[in-house]
């Protein structure tokens, strides 16, 4: 049977000032009132599937779970809690013990929380079309054609020809995680390569195994955190001290970009995440002089602007390539090719407090 696995962590400091530390990304109102995590459970919702799994951090656990209550995600599906992130290794191993605890191996479809994608049933199609080979204890990743040399994602180098009797399934010869500027240019111009999408879809037990080849210490700790849970009918509740021992690791660097049976299935479904306002500008809808302005915007002579409004009018003149976010205690603005630097800004914010 298929599990559905939903990462929710992380804070998003690059969507400052509506991103805070109490109101992360995957909670934020961006997809016509419903949030990126709600938006993800209904991509899946009804896919023929056992009880669903989401790993979230115990600071937003009753946003976690209103959020997912709102979108029709089940009482028997599992909402696991972690006392801090250690990233997404741990996370997605928690979800995979957890599954085989459970009895049959699932196969466990990751899904990050904070993507946006247009096209639900070309993705139901990658899913199907991976399917076999998860079956066969391939680590399937699913693969994006970059239009950017974007440093942000992670990059799979594919085969050409497609595995024997998996039509649609390719071997990945090479995973490189978030390469620098330099590497990430040349494999865009290779034309062969795709991004890595950050959804997987794997046996619980090929997962585990990886893990343990690779990383034991992580999987040890995971173990351990997991060998007595606390369940009160609405979360999860692991072992504390042996969680916040463990390392903290993304799934790409501990096991993607090493373990030997990873598979990839192509994805055009219009896929983005949402980590920058720059990623919002992309997705959302814009007028002829390519701006998206949401709320009380008035913009005169302006052209690629990103600009949202909670409450008060916002008016922009003359402006081009820049983000305007006004929030009721903080405004942002800035030019739209430096917004993955808010990082820093966020962080001279925390600085000063
Ligand atoms: N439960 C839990 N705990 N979830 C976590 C944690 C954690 O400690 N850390 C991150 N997550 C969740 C995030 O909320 C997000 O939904 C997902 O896991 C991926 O984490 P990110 O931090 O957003 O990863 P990334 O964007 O830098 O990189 C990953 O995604 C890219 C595509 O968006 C990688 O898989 C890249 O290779 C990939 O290209
Ligand atoms: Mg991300």
């Amino acid at each position: 049977p298929l599990r559905v696995v939903l990462l929710v962590g992380g804070s998003g400091t690059r969507l400052w000032p509506m991103s805070r530390e109490h109101h992360p990304k995957q909670f934020l109102p961006l997809f016509d009132g419903r949030s990126p995590l709600q938006d993800t459970w209904l991509r899946v919702a009804d896919l023929p599937q056992g009880a669903p799994i989401a790993v979230a951090n115990e600071a937003y656990r009753f946003l976690a779970a209103e959020h997912l209550r709102q979108a029709g995600f089940p009482a028997q599906g599992t909402l696991i809690l972690e006392p801090e992130g250690r990233n997404t290794a741990p996370a997605i191993a928690l979800a995979a013990l957890r599954a085989t605890r459970d009895g049959a191996d699932a196969l466990l479809l990751v899904l990050p929380s904070d993507h946006a994608l247009e096209d639900r049933a070309a993705f139901r199609q990658a899913v199907q079309s991976a399917s076999p080979a998860a079956r066969a204890g391939w680590l399937v990743t699913f693969g994006v054609l970059p239009d950017r040399p974007e440093t942000g994602y992670g990059y799979v180098r594919a085969s050409a020809e497609p595995l024997d009797g998996l039509p649609g399934v390719h071997a990945v010869e090479s995973f490189s995680e978030k390469p620098d500027a330099q590497r990430a240019a040349a494999y865009l111009a290779a034309g062969n390569y795709h991004w890595n999408s950050g959804m997987f879809l794997f046996r619980a037990s090929a997962y585990l195994d990886a893990l343990g080849r690779l990383r034991p210490d992580i999987l040890r700790a995971c173990r351990a955190a997991m060998a007595r849970t606390r369940d009160d009918g609405d979360f999860t509740r692991i072992e504390a001290a042996a969680f916040l021992g463990c390392p903290a690791e993304s799934v790409d660097y501990a096991v993607m970009e090493h373990a030997d049976k990873v598979a990839m299935v192509g994805l055009a479904a219009g896929w983005s995440d949402i980590g920058s306002w720059d990623a919002l500008w992309r997705i959302a809808a814009r007028d002829g002089e390519g701006n998206a302005l949401q709320g009380d915007v008035q913009a005169v002579g302006c052209r690629n602007v990103y600009a949202r409004s909670d409450g008060r009018l916002v008016s922009l003149l003359g402006l081009e390539d820049v983000v305007v976010v006004d929030t009721a205690d903080a405004v942002l603005v800035a030019a739209r090719d430096r917004v993955q630097d808010i990082r820093g800004l966020v962080a001279e914010l925390k600085g000063q407090g």
